[in-house]
């Protein structure tokens, strides 16, 4: 699968359309009933991340892209036969394709489509800052094992390494993660990572959000695990936004997982970072994107 995007509902959409437009670079397109899409010049996807009018602030969904009409249907099949709690049967989506949602275990709601319009990506000016496209999220979890054993059986996820038992990595692409699953006592979105096309990029692209004033939550440094250099802001609307890049490539047949230890020399192999602030994807953190609350909305809204 790939990722595709993620959705968010936000109270103030300008302000947080200003934030992934001028701090974070996306490239705007302004949408229907106050919704905004946001693409970036090297991913096929005509939006990678959407904001809408809501009430409160909060992450709404995170969609996948598979092959074909079929992959959607058998993969529906595979998740009625596991009892999953699916939303509805596939069908046409609102963007052309043809899917179905599911909520995990925990109640992240994923997306899953076939056929949506997709684009020949437009050019991209290195040397500027802007990310290429979404790299990969990670969802808060109360049982970060049980639920990575449910992404690997029911959505056919790898676990690519481990950071003690404080977060698991897993992917369905050639790359190291699209998903990451932290240990905390209550499920949620604890961030979005943006890829950058390389070092100087990313540098830049960092050096960007701090002259205007945004306070880096922490790095810019490089993670044991995966490899990718990180810098983590908070969004207007609280949510944790990455930029990333030189995401390792762990799609090898003998790749094995490993158990890093969290320490400040693997999480930050550079040792340039600032401290992990310890709130840093704790349940307690209004700012980090905390989905419960939002299934029953969503169910009825279906
Ligand atoms: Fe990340």
């Amino acid at each position: 699968m790939r990722l595709r995007s993620v959705s968010f509902g936000v109270r103030d959409v300008e302000g947080q359309a200003h934030f992934l437009r001028d701090v974070f670079g996306l490239v705007r397109e302004d949408g229907e009933n106050g919704c905004v899409r946001f693409s970036a010049p090297g991913s096929i996807e005509p939006a990678i991340t959407t904001l809408r009018p809501a009430p409160m602030d909060r992450a709404d969904a995170v969609a996948f892209g598979v092959d074909s009409r079929s992959a959607v249907d058998q993969m529906h099949d595979h998740l009625v036969g596991l009892e999953a709690d699916l939303v509805g049967r596939p069908g046409p989506t609102a963007d052309g394709g043809y899917g179905f949602e599911v909520f995990d275990p925990e109640g992240h709601l994923l997306s899953i489509s076939a056929g949506t319009a997709v684009r020949t990506p437009p050019p991209h000016e290195r040397g500027k800052g802007l990310p290429l496209d979404v790299s990969h999220v990670v969802f808060n979890s109360s049982d970060n094992a049980a639920l990575a054993d449910w992404y690997c059986t029911a959505l056919g996820f790898r676990v690519t390494d481990w950071l003690e038992d404080k977060l698991v990595f897993m992917s369905t692409s050639r790359y190291h993660h699209q998903v990451a699953l932290a240990a905390t006592p209550e499920p949620g979105l604890n961030h979005v990572a943006y890829e950058c096309a390389d070092i100087d990029d990313f540098m830049r692209a960092t050096g960007r959000a701090m002259r205007l004033g945004h306070e880096i939550l922490w790095g810019p440094g490089r993670h044991g695990p995966g490899d990718n250099a990180f810098a983590y802001f908070r969004s207007p609307a609280g949510f944790v936004c990455e930029f990333t890049t030189e995401l390792a490539v762990a799609d090898s047949p003998d790749w094995v997982a490993r158990t890093w230890e969290a320490v400040p020399e693997q999480s930050d192999l550079w040792g340039t970072s600032n401290p992990r602030p310890p709130a840093f994807g704790a349940s307690g953190d209004p700012g980090l994107g905390i989905i419960p609350g939002s299934s029953e909305e969503l169910r009825a809204a279906a």
